[in-house]
């Protein structure tokens, strides 16, 4: 099975701009990855990639725009990283969010934004990347899931459907790679509570939180596994 080095891959990172994405950004990027980070928050992204880069004195990380709700900025995003590079190696799910909510009064509103971002721009977002790694014949799909991805939150009711349903998807998407005899990996993260605030290496992070250095350092064991090793749900909390 075809193999590749860290040092020669070319990544996207939804979400990458802050908290757990970031953490994968810098790890990614600091073994060689070229980091395609994608979200809204064009001053965030910017910053991001300004500060890892500086650190690493290469260009490794790339701002780039978009909305994971918006079908057209999506096949976008895969058509520019494809052009420019001809590779997208890995593919990390990581954009997502949460509203609070209660299982009464769940919105219209509320359920489209979870379920739209979480869930149908991840499907949306692998349809459009899965051919260039076919046409390569090789690729790394991570999706971050969550802990209520497993289990049902009363105050979430959304976002664990959301989440359960990327799970599901990917079970879906990992049956479809092994059939096709694709050299793709599906990887997913179950995280319980990260810490994305006290993130630097000497902080600690608050009570019932894991340090999000965790999420990088379990990324980077995932991704140097054999090729024909299938890792299911890394589910990774504080005990
Ligand atoms: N922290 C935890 O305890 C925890 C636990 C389990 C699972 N998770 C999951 O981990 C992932 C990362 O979360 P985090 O904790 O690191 O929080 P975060 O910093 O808020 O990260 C979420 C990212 O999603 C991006 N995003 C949101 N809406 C988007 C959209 N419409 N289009 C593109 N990107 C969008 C945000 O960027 P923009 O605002 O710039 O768009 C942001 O960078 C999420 O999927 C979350 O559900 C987190």
């Amino acid at each position: 099975m075809k193999s590749k080095a860290l040092s020669n891959q070319v990544a996207i990172v939804t979400g990458g701009g802050s908290g757990i994405g970031r953490a994968f950004t810098e790890a990614l990027a600091r073994e060689g990855v070229r980091v395609v980070i994608a979200s809204r928050r064009a001053d965030v992204l910017r910053s991001t990639a300004h500060e890892i880069n500086e650190t690493l004195s290469a260009e490794r990380v790339f701002p780039y725009e978009f909305d994971i709700r918006d079908r057209a900025q999506i096949d976008e995003l895969a058509r520019d990283v494809f052009e420019r590079w001809q590779a997208i190696d890995v593919l990390i799910n990581n954009s997502g969010l949460a509203v609070p909510e209660t299982v009464e009064a769940v919105t219209d509103e509320g359920w489209d934004t979870v379920i739209e971002t979480n869930l149908r721009g991840v499907m949306q977002l692998v349809r459009a990347v899965l051919p260039h790694m076919r046409q390569n014949d090789f690729g790394d799909i991570v999706n971050i899931s969550s802990q209520a991805g497993k289990h049902g939150y009363a105050d979430v009711p959304s976002y664990c459907a959301s989440k359960f349903g990327l799970l599901g998807y990917a079970e879906a998407l990992r049956d479809d790679v092994r059939k096709t005899g694709a050299n793709i990996r599906v990887f997913n993260f179950c995280p319980g509570l990260v810490d994305v605030e006290n993130t630097r290496p000497d902080q600690t992070p608050r009570a019932g939180a894991i340090h999000v250095a965790n999420m990088a350092r379990t990324l980077m064991y995932a991704l140097s596994l054999d090729r024909d090793v299938v890792l299911e749900d890394i589910n990774i909390y504080a005990r």
